[in-house]
Order: structure tokens, then C-alpha cells, then sequence
């Protein structure tokens, strides 16, 4: 086995998930490469000397700037607010490291495009951390559309619902609450929940062409952290928009961190000529599939039986599945990123990128883009988007 030595930037709620998935890879993954918990790096050194005794990382450091320069560090993971990604990034690429960002890749489309061209520059292995991609009952949904099971797409909706800033008294800005801030976050929802959907949406159905969005900020004024004084709130407490794809189909989309009682209700929905997926984070262990032709052999399921059908995606032959339990036992939330980071290191070791990588985190960041502009015009917007 050859090292891979890890430096994290950032020890909150990515740092601790990426941690777990560097410290199981090799248990569960025939790779070639093991994680070295190298290097934590954070502002506060004491916070960031406790995260690194609690996960097993080697040593502390407070400046980045020396992390991504450093001759025992291999890979570079960013998991710090958005507004950080781009100098992080680009310094990484330049310094050689490989580099894993957390999304949305950064703040605006301006701000995305020269971490694209530093990585492809460098030639250095990249990928963002879209996990829901490696669900594997969503990893499913991908295998049935590639394998022709719904045909021609004609609906894609999506929702991503959460509840935890209706009270005005939360503040804005800084450790924690940096998604409030639109200097640090670069937007509200729009970058924070529906780029997970965006991504999974294109990867499953294509390059979103064409988007109409509204946007609201219920709360519009709040104490900023850092400041202590009441300040305007430059984020999207809720969005939805519409779309079409490259292939035809409608998308309807919709997210809101106001939704009364949800705290993570991500679905998504797809309708087509021959049949329909379905799929609820609540419930991940779960594809529903509502299969109208058989494709095996090309009949329709007689009516009286036809309706939907629920999988456990359990079993050995489901994506990830044959590297965890027996059948009938579920994965979680954490899984996602193990078997993210699987791909990414199978994919270096093969030569051939595992994706989503810089430019495939692009495409989603031209549609959020696009959709904030439509929702400041109320015009539809053209998204540039690519496969
Ligand atoms: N893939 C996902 O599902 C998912 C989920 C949550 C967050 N994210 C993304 O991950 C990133 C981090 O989010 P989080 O929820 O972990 O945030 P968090 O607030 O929990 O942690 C952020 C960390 O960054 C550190 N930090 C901030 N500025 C820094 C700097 N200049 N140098 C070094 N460290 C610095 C903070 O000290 C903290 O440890 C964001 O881009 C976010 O959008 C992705």
C-alpha cells in the first residue's frame, strides 16, 4: 500500500465526515492507497490540536498557506466556508497537491472558472464533494436511465427542505453561521441545498439550459456575528425555479430553510415514456420504481399488477453494496463520502478522473448563477451549462 497523505482545512461538519471516510477507505475498498491523517488545519490552533487528537491527525497548523505547500502532503481537502475555496484551490493546484473541495465549488461562476483552469493547468487529480451522487440507491437511479428503464425524460422535480432559520434571533456570520452570510457563503440556498440538486439532476438527466426562478429573504435583517450590529441578511432564505434540459424535459425545483418541520427532506423525482424513479433521503436505503415496459422483454406489465415497486438497495448487486453487510442491511449518510472518496482514489489509480471533478462542479455553479440572475429579473435565464 502507498501512503496518501491527507491535509484537511477545516474541522466542522466536512472535516469530521471526510475524516471518517479517509480512516475506513482501506477496510472497505480495494484500493491501492491508505489515508495519512497528516495534517488538520484550522484558525483557532487549540480547537484544531483537539480535532486533530480526536481523528489521529500527526499535526496542527493554523495558516493554510503552509499546508498546501507542505513536501508531506499529498492531497489537499477543502471543507471551509465558500469564500475561501478559490485561494485555497488555486494555491493547492499550484503547489502540485491533488484536491478535493467541498461544494459548491465557490461563490460565483468568476470566482469557479480559475480554480478550473488552475487544476487542468497543473494536471493535478480534482474532485468536488457531491455526495449525494454515491447514495447508492441514487448511484442506482443513474444505473436504470443508462440502462434505457424510463425512456424518454419528460419531469425532473426536486426539493431540498429545511427548517432551522425561521427564528429572526438567529444571528448572521461568522464560526457556524457563515450560510447566513452572502460575503461568506456567496448565497443562501440556491448554493447551499440546490446545488446537491442541480448536481444530481444533470447527472442523471443531462444539462439544465433554461431556468425562471423566484427567490425570497424572509427574514431581513439580522445581527451579524462578527460586527455585533444589525445588518441586511444578502442571502435566499428560499428558492424555486423551473428549467428545461438539453433533452426536453421540465424540471421544477425547490428549496427553503423555512419549511416547518423538515430538517433534511431531499427528494427527487423522475418521470419518462417507459417509467419513473423516485427517491427520499428520509428513506436512502430506498429506490421507488414504477416500470411501465419490461425491458427484458419489451411488454408492458399487465395492468391489474402494475404499480410501484420499492427497492432495498442492499443487495450485492446494488452500486457500493457488495463492499459493506449482507443483504438487507442498510448504509448510511456517511457511506456517501467513503464511497465518493473511493472513486476519487480508484480514479487516480486507473488514470481515468472519477466525477464530479472541477469542470463538472462548473456546470452546476452556471446554473445556480443563473438562476439568482432570473430570480433578480424575473426573466428567464440562459444557464451555458454543458455535459
Ligand atoms: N457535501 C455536503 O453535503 C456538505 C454538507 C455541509 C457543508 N458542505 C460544504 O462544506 C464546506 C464547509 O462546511 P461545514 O458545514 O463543514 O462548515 P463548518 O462551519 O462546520 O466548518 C468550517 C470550518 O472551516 C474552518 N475555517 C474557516 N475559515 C478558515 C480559514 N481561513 N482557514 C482554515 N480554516 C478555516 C472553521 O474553523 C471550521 O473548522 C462549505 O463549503 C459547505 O458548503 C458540504
Amino acid at each position: 500500500m502507498k501512503p496518501l497523505r491527507v491535509a484537511m482545512i477545516g474541522y466542522g461538519f466536512m472535516g469530521r465526515a471526510h475524516s471518517n471516510a479517509y480512516k475506513r477507505l482501506t477496510d472497505f475498498f480495494p484500493v491501492q492507497h491508505k489515508p495519512v491523517l497528516q495534517v488538520a488545519c484550522a484558525r483557532n490552533a487549540e480547537k484544531a490540536k483537539a480535532f486533530a487528537d480526536n481523528w489521529g491527525y500527526g499535526r496542527v497548523e493554523t495558516d493554510w498557506r503552509k499546508v498546501v505547500t507542505a513536501d508531506d502532503v499529498d492531497l489537499i481537502d477543502i471543507c471551509t466556508p465558500n469564500d475561501t475555496h478559490q485561494e485555497i484551490a488555486i494555491a493547492a493546484a499550484q503547489a502540485g497537491k491533488m484536491i478535493v473541495c467541498e461544494k459548491p465549488l465557490a461563490r460565483t461562476v468568476a470566482e469557479a472558472q480559475p480554480m478550473v483552469d488552475a487544476v487542468e493547468k497543473a494536471g493535478v487529480p480534482n474532485m468536488v464533494w457531491f455526495n449525494y451522487r454515491r447514495v447508492p440507491a441514487i448511484t442506482l437511479a443513474k444505473q436504470l436511465i443508462d440502462e434505457g428503464r424510463i425512456g424518454r425524460a419528460f419531469h425532473f422535480r426536486s426539493n431540498f427542505l429545511q427548517d432551522w432559520t425561521i427564528s429572526p434571533d438567529v444571528p448572521q456570520g461568522g464560526a457556524g453561521l457563515w450560510r447566513l452570510d452572502a460575503a461568506a457563503a456567496g448565497s443562501g440556498v440556491t448554493g447551499d441545498l440546490l446545488a446537491h440538486n442541480i448536481d444530481t439532476a444533470m447527472w442523471l438527466n443531462g444539462p439544465i439550459t433554461r431556468v425562471v426562478a423566484k427567490t425570497e429573504t424572509f427574514v431581513k435583517e439580522r445581527v451579524h456575528s462578527l460586527t455585533g450590529k444589525v445588518e441586511k441578511v444578502g442571502i435566499d432564505d428560499a428558492c424555486a425555479f423551473l428549467c428545461e434540459f438539453a433533452n426536453g424535459s421540465l424540471g421544477v425545483f425547490e428549496s427553503t430553510r423555512y419549511a416547518r418541520g423538515h430538517k433534511a427532506l431531499k427528494t427527487l423525482e423522475l418521470n419518462g415514456s417507459e417509467g419513473s424513479l423516485s427517491f427520499n433521503l428520509e428513506e436512502m436505503e430506498y429506490l421507488d420504481f414504477f416500470e411501465y415496459t419490461q425491458k427484458e422483454s419489451n411488454t408492458s406489465t399487465p395492468s391489474h399488477l402494475r404499480g410501484w415497486r420499492r427497492i432495498h438497495v442492499t443487495n450485492g448487486e446494488h452500486p457500493y453494496m457488495d463492499k459493506y453487510w449482507v443483504p438487507g442491511l442498510v448504509v448510511g449518510y456517511e457511506h456517501s463520502f467513503l464511497n465518493a472518496l473511493a472513486d476519487f482514489v480508484a480514479g487516480v489509480e486507473s488514470g481515468k478522473p472519477t466525477q464530479p471533478d472541477f469542470r463538472s462542479a462548473l456546470q452546476t455553479q452556471k446554473v445556480c448563477e443563473a438562476v439568482l440572475q432570473s430570480a433578480a429579473t424575473g426573466a428567464w435565464v440562459e444557464t451555458g451549462a454543458t455535459a
